[in-house]
């Protein structure tokens, strides 16, 4: 008797690839990065690893979040999230772009730098440029005892577990869930949100890992989708708003596994150039889950179905209006709209993945990337 072992085979759990596990593990890393810092019974946020008192708080005119890549996708729902809740102005930075100008950083700026692996040389850079400045910085990371979470003043752990495949999927909703509790933490030491809004959002986010399940339940119901884009030339991702950053991710997601040439864009921006490349078939994927600006990309949506789009609509639940817009519908469960990213991300993982795999592309180990890069 003899059992052929693979360790690979064994580390996947069953599942064909990394990426799939890690899409699938999203709900326990979630509740994982939840344990500890919200009290689900006093509905609070906590965190306890951080050392700042409130007039540290208090004093910050402006916070930088500096990142790569997916990470600094995050970023920019951290950007809404913050400014949302506690109307600090956030700018959001690549660090490649951050480390090699000038940037405006004191010690009145707290500077967040996101990183799943912590040893991207260009975060690391911007991180011990902006404590050369007198800034204080607080790293969100996945790797305890990686140089970045060594060296930060402050330290939020993701707690993901390791994340094999090059794409990223649960870093990437860990890193943003950390974003709403730091939001809500920041927000209750200011006094900028509302008791209610506070507990609302808080019992939200407490719903939102079941949530998840629940649509990864119904993943395979994606996979057609995947097979009518990947002789695509070109796929486009729209969205305002918080659903523009999902788009980024989204059409990030599909480019680096699919390797079909793919944008994202703030539905507004088109008419100032994109629209002349949609052509007769070419698949939009549009996202419609901000109920403030909704009608607004309904009317974005008419402008690409004009010019022979196909178009999938990404929407909450219940969302009726969209059916006479768009070719199809995929929904995401309703929840209020600041968190609908860590829902709507989800069909575009799963999109990317199935399109890689129907492509027979390697899907964990794309071609000309690496999981971490830690060279400049
Ligand atoms: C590489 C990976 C990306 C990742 C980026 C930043 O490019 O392929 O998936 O988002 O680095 O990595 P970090 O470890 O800093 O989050």
């Amino acid at each position: 008797f003899r059992v052929d072992w693979d360790m690979e085979q064994a580390e996947k759990n069953g599942y064909d690839h990394f990426m799939l596990k890690e899409i699938f593990e999203q709900p326990t890393a979630l509740r994982k990065t939840m344990t500890g810092r919200l009290d689900q019974e006093a509905k609070r946020v906590d965190f306890e690893e951080l050392q700042w008192s409130p007039e540290t708080i208090q004093q910050w005119n402006k916070i930088t979040i500096v990142a790569c890549g997916t990470a600094y996708h995050a970023g920019l729902i951290g950007k809404h999230v913050i400014e949302e809740l506690t109307r600090i102005p956030v700018d959001v930075e690549v660090a490649s772009e951050f480390r090699y100008r000038r940037p405006i950083i004191d010690e009145k700026t707290l500077v967040i730098v996101v990183s799943q692996s912590g040893e991207t040389a260009d975060t690391l850079a911007a991180m011990r440029q902006s404590q050369r400045l007198g800034a204080n910085v607080l790293a969100i990371t996945n790797v305890v005892g990686s140089s970045i979470a060594r060296e930060a003043d402050e330290v939020i752990l993701t707690m993901a577990g390791p994340e094999i495949a090059v794409a990223s999927t649960k870093a990437y909703t860990t890193q943003v869930l950390s974003f709403y509790l730091l939001g809500l933490y920041l927000a209750e030491s200011k006094q900028t949100v509302t008791e209610q809004k506070y507990k609302q959002l808080i019992e939200s986010i407490i719903e939102l890992p079941e949530k998840i399940e629940g649509m990864l339940e119904h993943s395979q119901g994606i996979r057609w989708y995947s097979d009518s884009i990947k002789d695509a030339k070109s796929v486009f991702f729209l969205g305002r708003g918080l659903d523009h950053a999902v788009a980024l991710e989204g059409s990030l997601k599909l480019k680096e596994i699919s390797y079909i040439h793919s944008e994202a864009y703030a539905a507004g921006e088109l008419k100032h150039g994109t629209l002349a490349l949609i052509e007769e078939g070419t698949p939009v994927i549009a996202l419609i889950t901000q109920d403030e600006v909704s009608e607004k990309m309904l009317g974005n949506v008419k402008e690409v179905k004009a010019r022979g789009a196909q178009v999938l609509g990404v929407a909450e639940e219940g969302n009726l209006d969209i059916w006479e817009y768009v070719d199809e519908t995929c929904y995401i469960p309703n929840t209020p709209s600041i968190l609908t990213p860590l829902l709507t991300v989800i069909p575009l993982q799963l999109i990317a993945y199935y399109t890689s795999l129907a492509l027979g592309n390697d899907v964990d180990k794309p071609r000309n990337l690496a999981k971490s890069v830690t060279v400049e």
